[in-house]
């Protein structure tokens, strides 16, 4: 049943947003191509990418890691390009890393997607005054040296600056930290990120791994301001992948299962750590931001396996999907995510080679959900079969119902058993309806997906499986699909 008298907030375009790292090949030759290269480009960044992030809304974009984030000296990647030094990316397979990519073809790259950057400062390597030159540079307008910089390397307005993070995984590789140290770490640092001018910073501290609940904990318990009053960070971030060392296209039903279910584990997850934010914050103040999540497989056979270089099938839009439906049941702590990674990384958006791009199954979950970007959100009740395999069980349908601003209610479902369709009926309570019209994601095969070759594999055509019967929505789903459905 919908019932659309029962608004349950809204669900914060940031959910849906991207990450990209100094990783493999998604920020060179993924997006950074320079300005003398063949391949279409606006001062060195390619057009094919920005159009097809700006389809589907890309709200905010993380960047420069990841585990790049805490051994980067935003120094080295300003002014000139060739007077630039270089440095090793000794995470991501010991590169030269030449930092033609920095913090103005960021800003530049965010300006063209007309989306938010978020920037992961240095806290494992870098000083205290190191972030906050870097905030200063960015942000001010003062005269100040850090701006008088900036204007020489050719800016001379301050861009906007939203969200900036204290760190990442500082738990691991972003220098191996004890709760309580961090947490004073955090203390310390996120005090000189300024707010110049009206630029106001959402600073968001490094987070719990997985189930580290003590460190969510520690965290919480030792982030209060002076005066006792608040959290001196306004999001703490979590970070989960499906971690699933196998392959990415070459799987039978029992890994198809396993990927289902491990995704599913992002419920608890949340519901546990917000469980213990709750009590420190009972007002829900902090956001918790999951600034790490996707399927991490085996790197494509004869790839260099550091970076991290995968495939993406139709269990990927599964995988998204799911996702998707979790944080939206949580989107009172749930406020921002972003996907690991945009291009050529782990759960990607887009795969490219040379000038060739090809948008992967999960692209097109985020292109057929970005109409939840900003919605409010219905309630909504399905009951479902479950999708058994062997001795365990899962949920066969999940589901989100959201209005938009436009009073148009949008429906998204996915249907985890590969062998059966999913029969649905569904009551609309407080709904006039008069229209339904929908898209669906499919396949044949489990593990298809698109190649350079044959890039519409697993694309979204229109779907017929959707009735109305006055207040009654009857829906059948192919097996192994996701659909968006709009009610008007
Ligand atoms: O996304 C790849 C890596 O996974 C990130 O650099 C790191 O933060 C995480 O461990």
């Amino acid at each position: 049943m919908i019932n659309a008298a029962v608004e349950q907030g809204t669900i914060d375009r940031h959910v849906y947003g991207h990450f990209a790292e100094h990783l493999g090949s998604c920020i060179y030759g993924g997006i950074w191509v320079g300005e003398d290269s063949e391949i279409p480009n606006v001062r060195g960044i390619r057009k094919d990418v920005v159009a097809a992030l700006r389809a589907i809304r890309i709200p905010n974009l993380r960047w420069p890691g990841g585990c790049f984030a805490d051994e980067y000296h935003w120094e080295d990647g300003i002014g000139p390009r060739e007077k630039r030094p270089t440095m090793i990316n000794t995470h991501w397979g010991g590169v030269t890393e030449n930092n033609h990519f920095g913090t103005h073809e960021f800003m530049d790259l965010c300006a063209q997607l007309g989306c938010e950057p978020y920037i992961c400062g240095n806290v494992g390597s870098g000083t205290v005054r190191e972030m906050q030159q870097w905030v200063e540079y960015i942000a001010s307008d003062s005269i100040s040296p850090m701006t008088n910089l900036r204007k020489e390397n050719g800016r001379e307005e301050p861009w906007s600056l939203k969200f900036w993070g204290v760190g990442n995984e500082n738990w691991c590789c972003g220098g191996c930290m004890r709760p309580e140290y961090y947490a004073d770490e955090f203390r310390r640092y996120q005090t000189y990120v300024r707010n110049f001018g009206d630029n106001e910073i959402y600073k968001i501290a490094c987070g719990p791994n997985e189930a580290d609940y003590e460190w969510t904990e520690t965290l919480m318990k030792n982030t209060l301001s002076f005066q006792k009053d608040q959290h001196l960070m306004k999001g703490l971030s979590l970070h989960y992948y499906t971690n699933y060392r196998q392959s990415a296209t070459e799987f039978d039903e029992s890994a198809w299962f396993e990927v289902l279910q491990k995704t599913l584990v992002m419920d608890e997850l949340i519901t546990r750590h917000s469980a213990i934010m709750d009590k420190y914050d009972p007002e829900k103040k902090v956001a918790l931001i999951i600034d790490e999540w996707g399927t991490w497989y085996n790197a494509e056979p004869d790839t260099n396996p550091r970076f991290l270089y995968q495939q993406n099938s139709l269990r990927d839009a599964l995988v998204a999907a799911l996702n998707f439906h979790i944080f939206h049941e949580h989107n009172e702590r749930v406020r921002m995510t972003n996907i690991a990674q945009t291009i050529n990384v782990l759960q990607a958006m887009i795969l490219t080679e040379d000038e060739k791009m090809v948008l992967t199954p999960t692209y097109h979950v985020f292109e057929m959900f970005k109409v939840h970007q900003g919605a409010t959100r219905i309630s909504l009740n399905l009951e479902s079969n479950d999708y058994t395999f062997g001795e365990s069980s899962m949920p066969q349908v999940s589901a989100s119902a959201s209005r938009d601003s436009e009073g148009k209610v949008h429906l998204t479902l996915s249907n985890t058993n590969p062998s059966d369709s999913a029969d649905i009926s569904c009551d609309l309570l407080g709904l006039e309806v008069s229209s339904v019209s929908g898209r669906v994601l499919t396949a044949e095969q489990m593990t298809a997906h698109n190649t350079f070759e044959k890039p519409d594999q697993v694309r979204p055509v229109d779907f017929e499986g959707a009735r109305l019967d006055g207040s009654n929505l009857s829906i059948v789903m192919p097996a192994m699909s996701v659909v968006v459905l709009e009610l008007v």
